[in-house]
């Protein structure tokens, strides 16, 4: 195909013209750059990434190489402590920081029993089990309904090359509750009894208390004047009887659903009695309990008996004496 001479001028400056202008993008003109804005802050770094660019630039693959992960570590502290009352749910720390691909295995050190690995529990126990939220750093070994034979070393372990792991000390304590105060307790007729009962070693609150009156649950005998409250943190309960009666004398008894019960007498004392002559009455009847009672009495009946050898030995003694003299 021939295109008439004006039409090959045209197409021919054209050309030249595409030619130019694309040698000038080439050749770069530092005076047609486009000023580059500062930043008001920096940007954080991007996270380093291994990755291997080919290219024909010699020196540059090593260098791009030598770039390495962040390395992998702990930000709970080796050798840790966690104290969990029994019958809780333990919560076995492990954060672990730049874990990449790793995956975090939780080992039983007693007997080095798998129990964890990544999020699969691998123990027939099914108390067992990682606890993970997607993207966290937390690897939280959660132990529920802690037993005594649960205490030891538990080891979670990194899949870093090579594997890294830190120890962590699960302590399972009984919490046992307590009613403050003295075992037994002297109240007048008509006054307040107000008994209080803490939990002791415990790691986490109760979800209820049950008090008992001798065998009776009494929580919610409100028509005999009966208040059962909780502090805030569900750690005290309080039994309060607005104007205590005879009838509400007896073994009280604190029952926590998650500690050792505890129990303490009361004695409701007639109105006209004196308390002092009262607390003796009350005394008189626990005084045969008491074992260091029973050694005074005890100690009084030997020194008894040794003052009557000794009587039977000047008796004999005087016989003897008396039959001397007769000879
Ligand atoms: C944690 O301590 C144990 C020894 O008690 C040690 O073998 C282990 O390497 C430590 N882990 C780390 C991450 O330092
Ligand atoms: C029981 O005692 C608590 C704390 O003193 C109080 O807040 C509550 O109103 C009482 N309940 C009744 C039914 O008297
Ligand atoms: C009070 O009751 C508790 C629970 O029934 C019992 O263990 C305790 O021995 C009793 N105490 C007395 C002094 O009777």
């Amino acid at each position: 195909m021939m295109l008439p001479p004006s039409q090959q001028r045209a197409l021919l400056l054209l050309l030249s013209a595409l030619l130019v202008s694309h040698v000038s993008c080439l050749g770069e003109k530092p005076s047609e750059k486009k000023p580059v804005k500062p930043l008001a802050a920096p940007l954080p770094a991007p996270p380093p990434v291994i990755e291997i660019v080919h290219t024909d630039v010699p020196g540059q693959e090593e260098q791009l190489e030598t770039v390495s992960p962040p390395p992998v570590f702990f930000a709970t502290e080796n050798s840790s402590v966690v104290t969990a009352q029994t019958g809780s749910t333990a919560l076995v720390p492990c954060i672990v920081k730049n874990i990449g691909d790793g995956v975090i295995s939780w080992i039983r050190r007693k007997d080095y029993h798998l129990l964890t690995v990544g999020l699969t529990t691998y123990s027939s126990d099914e108390r067992y089990q990682a606890v993970h939220a997607q993207h966290s750093e937390d690897w939280t070994l959660q132990v529920k309904f802690v037993q005594e034979r649960d205490a030891g070393l538990y080891e979670c372990q990194v899949s870093s090359h090579p594997p890294t792991s830190i120890f962590i000390d699960l302590r399972v304590v009984e919490a046992k509750a307590e009613i403050v105060g003295p075992a037994e307790k002297f109240l007048k007729m008509g006054s307040t009894l107000k008994l209080s009962c803490v939990l002791r070693q415990s790691t986490e609150p109760f979800l209820y208390v049950f008090w008992y009156h001798n065998n009776r649950m009494i929580n919610y005998d409100a028509d005999r004047g009966v208040n059962v409250s909780a502090d805030e943190s569900r750690t005290s309960s309080t039994l309060v009887i607005s104007s205590a009666q005879r009838t509400d004398s007896g073994n009280y008894s604190c029952v926590p659903n998650n500690a050792q019960p505890a129990s303490t007498y009361v004695h409701v004392l007639n109105a006209g009695e004196n308390p002092a002559a009262m607390q003796t009455g009350g005394r008189g009847l626990s005084w045969l309990r008491s074992p260091s009672l029973w050694l005074l009495a005890g100690c009084v009946a030997l020194t008894l008996s040794a003052g009557r050898g000794g009587a039977v030995d000047e008796a004999s003694r005087s016989r003897r004496r008396r039959r001397v003299n007769s000879l």
